[in-house]
């Protein structure tokens, strides 16, 4: 098919598919099919979630559901006792269910390896103990810089079961970010591979971590797996240097998990805010893990002794964390584990590792079925994704185009699909359908999860009742919702709390339509949303005023075909430094090695002036309408109106 006649098949299937009702038999076998669940869990949410609780193994039972007493600080399932990994792992053998494929894991050049339940139990338990042998205890912080490979979800396990925090950066970030999470969480030691592949090619982790580590006096040790191959860096002579193959290769297969209250922390994860320093975001242990495990399992109508799950995060953001690691181990199910990207060797990489291991439930992004879509329908049709029968898309709003052709393309028409609107705070699904009740329409999340409460305000705190667009809150707590921010009280309760008193606010709009399912609007802070990922505009801004050559700069999102939104940065440079494409390109690639290559802009324009309101705030809602080529809008505040002007006419050019 010409790209054309792709599109006009697309424009057809649109016009026909203006809801989806799941299929009489997913709605017979799935876990939850009986639309009472919403009323039965609104009437008493508390009761909801501890029915969720108790399917889980405790040490000991808690003696209060949850205490919002000292609100926005909420303590669930008080008193009460597990630990994560021990939920993950140990029960499925002691189940009976040890022989069952944990992952199925594959290296991007082909490569090959099964573990069982069993096997991770056992391995687990040697990283675990491995930690301890470098003195890790309890409370203690370790970091985690690894790519897409078992000894990862392994070593999250392993903190969890000796009580370690742990803190995963993505291993995209630089050694700049790596280095600013390390330092803020104090982190006792850093578990890295040496490398990784990516397309074809190694990336050079240890590098990376080197340079972050020679700032960090709080490290006493870097754990470092070897990817094998002899691909990584060699030793540098770092005394805190030490090995896998010497720490935890040699341990004993079993490690008895520290038994932790349901408030102690399990996690941080860090995640960009509004300003240029990352937030840490904590989550504890027993909510968190309620939360994970009925979410996975109502919202993915698992069934862990016959589905093959995979989720195509990294287990470098909150998506990994709670529907690779946490959520799917809990309920038992096999997955499948991808080290590498979509399109290596081929664009058809995606759908080949599905028909090889016979995934039923698959959950990815809009900004890659986006890719998908353009790469073209040739690539899922060359395969046998007959084995599919539930589809997810996460992080950020999904068009109904990508909508349908996911639903037709690769669903094959039958196959439901949830769209799950969540954040790193709030640990777990908020808004999805739920597979085996909503009759779900093209481009809207639906309904909130039972138990779970969402609202529209306007601007002065107003509900918005029916059909209208608001500021999407949530004025109920739930398990998994964070506990604060690592070391910043202040900022948690001014980010998340203080925009509509004792109301968490996440900085999402929405609209909700006559029938009143919500459909997310975005970010209506300075935060976007490249490719499913967050991204601080200041975070950019900052490491673009961090170049000699830059006086002032400010960075909007724009819309991007691929990627949802991109990041354009405006600069004004100081005296003596030359504009131009050199200099811009310059630009880009320095935020690049400050943040990661995620965060490098699309374009740099050079400006003598930026819009600014006469108390010297930026006005980026203005540069984005010239970036988008809008007529601008409302410049009444503005302090010097003809310096748009000068910018719409310098951006129009094209000038870099
Ligand atoms: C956006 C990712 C629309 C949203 C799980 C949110 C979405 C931010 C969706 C959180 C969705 C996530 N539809 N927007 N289904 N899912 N978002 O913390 O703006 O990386 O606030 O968590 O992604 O991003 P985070």
């Amino acid at each position: 098919m010409t790209e054309t006649q792709q599109s006009t098949a697309l424009d057809t299937l649109l016009e026909e598919t203006r809801s989806f009702t799941p299929p009489r038999e997913f709605v017979a076998q799935a876990n939850v099919n009986d639309p009472e669940v919403y009323a039965r869990a609104d009437a008493d949410f508390e009761s909801w979630w501890e029915g969720w609780a108790k399917k889980l193994n405790w040490d000991q039972p808690w003696t209060k559901v949850l205490d919002w007493s000292n609100a926005p600080y909420a303590k669930w399932f008080e008193g009460g006792k597990m630990n994560a990994s021990v939920q993950c792992l140990d029960r499925h053998v002691a189940d009976g269910n040890g022989t069952r494929v944990a992952f199925h894991w594959e290296g991007e050049s082909g490569d090959v390896r099964t573990l069982t339940y069993a096997d991770m139990l056992a391995e687990v338990s040697k990283v675990a103990n491995g930690l301890r042998s470098l003195g890790i205890q309890k409370g203690d912080r370790v970091a985690i810089y690894m790519p897409m490979v078992p000894e990862l979800a392994m070593t999250v396990l392993a903190c969890a079961r000796i009580g370690a925090i742990f803190s995963v950066v993505f291993a995209g970030f630089s050694s700049t970010s790596l280095k600013d999470r390390v330092q803020d969480q104090e982190a006792k030691a850093v578990v890295c591979a040496d490398a990784c592949w990516r397309r074809g090619k190694v990336l050079d982790l240890k590098v990376v971590v080197d340079e972050a580590v020679a700032d960090c006096p709080s490290v006493e040790n870097v754990l470092i797996w070897k990817r094998g191959d002899g691909i990584g860096t060699a030793a540098t002579g770092d005394p805190r240097d030490v090995y896998w193959d010497d720490v935890v290769v040699p341990q004993p297969t079993d490690c008895l998990p520290e038994v932790m209250d349901a408030e102690d922390i399990l996690f941080i994860l860090y995640t960009s805010g509004t300003t240029g320093k990352p937030k840490g975001i904590v989550h504890t242990t027993g909510g968190y893990m309620t939360g994970a495990y009925a979410t996975t399992n109502l919202v993915f109508d698992l069934k862990p002794e016959k589905d093959v799950y995979w989720c195509t995060a990294d287990i470098g953001w909150i998506t990994g964390h709670t529907y690779i690691v946490f959520g799917p181990m809990a309920n038992g199910v096999s997955q499948v584990l991808y080290e590498g990207a979509p399109d290596f060797p081929q664009q058809d990489r995606f759908w080949a590792l599905i028909e090889k291991y016979q995934v039923s439930v698959f959950y990815t992004a809009p900004t890659a079925i986006r890719a998908f879509m353009k790469w073209g329908d040739q690539h899922p049709a060359a395969h046998d994704l007959s084995s599919l029968r539930l589809l997810g898309s996460v992080g950020e709003p999904i068009n109904p185009e990508a909508w349908v052709w996911y639903l037709h393309h690769i669903g094959g028409g039958k196959c439901p699909i949830v769209d799950t609107w969540w954040q790193t705070e709030t640990g777990g699904i908020m808004i999805t359908p739920l597979p085996g009740i909503t009759t779900t329409v093209p481009g809207s999340a639906t309904t909130p999860f039972p138990g779970i409460s969402a609202r529209l305000l306007d601007e002065e705190g107003n509900e918005i009742k029916g059909a209208g667009g608001g500021y999407l809150v949530l004025d109920r707590p739930w398990p998994a919702m964070l506990r604060g921010i690592w070391g910043d009280n202040a900022r948690f309760e001014e980010a998340y709390w203080s925009r509509y008193p004792g109301i968490y606010f996440p900085g999402d709009g929405a609209k909700r339509d006559e029938q009143g399912f919500l459909w997310i609007l975005g970010r209506v802070d300075d935060v976007m949303n490249v490719s499913g990922h967050r991204l601080s505009t200041m975070e950019i801004e900052s490491a673009l005023v961090s170049h000699e050559a830059v006086a002032e700069a400010a960075v909007i999102g724009v819309p991007h075909e691929l990627k949802g939104q991109a990041p354009v940065g405006f600069v004004i440079l100081r005296s003596g430094f030359e504009a131009g494409p050199e200099l811009a390109d310059e630009l880009r690639k320095h935020v690049g090695t400050l943040i990661g290559g995620l965060a490098r802009p699309e374009q740099v324009h050079f400006t003598p002036e930026l819009p600014k309101t006469r108390s010297g705030k930026i006005m980026r809602r203005l540069l984005r309408d010239v970036a988008e080529g809008k007529a601008i809008g409302d410049t009444t505040t503005l302090a010097d109106p003809g310096v748009l002007a000068g910018l719409q006419a310098d951006y129009e050019k094209g000038d870099s």
